[in-house]
C-alpha cells in the first residue's frame, strides 16, 4: 500500500489527475444540491422583462459608460440600506444581459433612483449636471436630448435578450417598436405597454413631446430602476434596518 503511494507521489501528472477527481467529488456534493433546493431560489414579485423603450434606454446606459461611475447593487449593509433604500435582490437584475452591479462609485448608487427625481430634474441634471448640483463631477450628456432614438432594431433587441432566457413573447416582440414609441408619447393609449408591462411609466420624458429622443429613453430607463418589486412585503427583515 504504501509502496504503492510512492507511485502517486512521484508522478506530478497522476498525483494532479488524482486531486482534480477528489476536489470535483467535493465540489459536487456541495454545489449541486443547492440547484434543487427550494430556500435558494428566491421568489420575487413584480420583477418583469424591460419594455422596449427602458431597454434602449439601458443600451444607451451602457453604450455613454454611466456604469464607469455608478453601481447599481445596495448591499446589505446598515449605511447603504440607509442612504439608498432595501438591498438588492439577485432578482431585480435576473433579466439583465448583461448585469449592471458594478463596484465603482464615482457618483452614487443608482438601483434604486426612480422615481426620487422627476424627468424634469433628469433631464436638467443630464444635460447640465452643475445646474442642479453645483458641486457635481459628473459630466453632461446634452446630445442626448438632441439624438432621436433608433426604432429599427428594437426587435432585434428583443430577440436577443430572448436569446438569452429573457421571457419576451411573440406578441411583445411584435409590438416592440409601437410600444417604443406609445411609451414615450403623451396622446398615445398607453393600456397595451401597461398591460405588457406592469408598472411602466408613461409619457413625455424629455421634455419635448413632438420628438422620441435618446434622452426619452434614458429617463425611462433611470425612472424605472428599482421601482418593480413591492418592498413592503420585505419590510419584516429587521436585519439591516
Ligand atoms: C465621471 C463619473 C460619472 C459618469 C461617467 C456619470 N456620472 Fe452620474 N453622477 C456622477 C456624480 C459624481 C454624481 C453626484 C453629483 C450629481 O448628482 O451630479 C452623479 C449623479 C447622478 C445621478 C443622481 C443620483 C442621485 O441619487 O442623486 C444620476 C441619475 C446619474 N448620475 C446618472 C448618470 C447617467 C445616466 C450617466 C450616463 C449617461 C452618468 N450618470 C454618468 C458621476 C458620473
Amino acid at each position: 500500500m504504501m509502496f504503492k503511494h510512492e507511485i502517486i507521489e512521484k508522478n506530478a501528472t497522476l498525483m494532479m489527475v488524482l486531486s482534480l477527481i477528489v476536489v470535483s467529488i467535493g465540489g459536487i456534493v456541495e454545489i449541486a444540491p443547492l440547484f434543487y433546493m427550494q430556500n435558494t431560489i428566491e421568489k420575487v414579485e413584480g420583477v418583469r422583462p424591460y419594455s422596449p423603450l427602458e431597454l434602449a434606454g439601458r443600451n444607451v446606459y451602457i453604450r455613454e459608460g454611466c456604469y464607469t461611475c455608478h453601481s447599481q447593487m445596495i448591499r446589505p449593509m446598515r449605511d447603504e440600506v440607509e442612504r439608498y433604500g432595501h438591498y438588492s435582490l439577485a432578482a431585480e437584475s435576473m433579466y439583465d444581459h448583461p448585469f449592471q452591479w458594478g463596484s465603482k462609485r464615482t457618483g452614487p448608487d443608482l438601483a434604486r433612483v426612480g422615481q426620487r427625481y422627476s424627468n424634469e430634474w433628469h433631464v436638467q441634471h443630464l444635460i447640465d449636471p452643475r445646474s442642479v448640483v453645483p458641486e457635481s463631477i459628473m459630466p453632461p450628456y446634452a446630445f442626448l436630448a438632441e439624438k432621436d432614438l433608433r426604432t429599427d432594431d428594437i426587435v432585434a433587441h428583443l430577440k436577443s435578450n430572448r436569446a438569452v432566457g429573457v421571457p419576451y413573447t411573440d406578441e411583445m416582440i411584435e409590438l416592440a417598436e409601437a410600444d417604443m414609441r406609445d411609451q414615450a408619447d403623451p396622446d398615445a393609449d398607453w393600456e397595451g405597454v401597461q398591460t405588457r408591462y406592469p408598472k411602466a411609466q408613461v409619457g413625455d420624458f424629455d421634455g419635448d413631446p413632438s420628438r422620441l429622443t435618446e434622452m426619452d429613453a434614458l429617463v425611462a430607463y433611470l425612472q424605472m430602476l428599482g421601482t418593480l418589486v413591492d418592498f413592503s412585503a420585505y419590510q419584516a427583515d429587521e436585519n439591516y434596518r
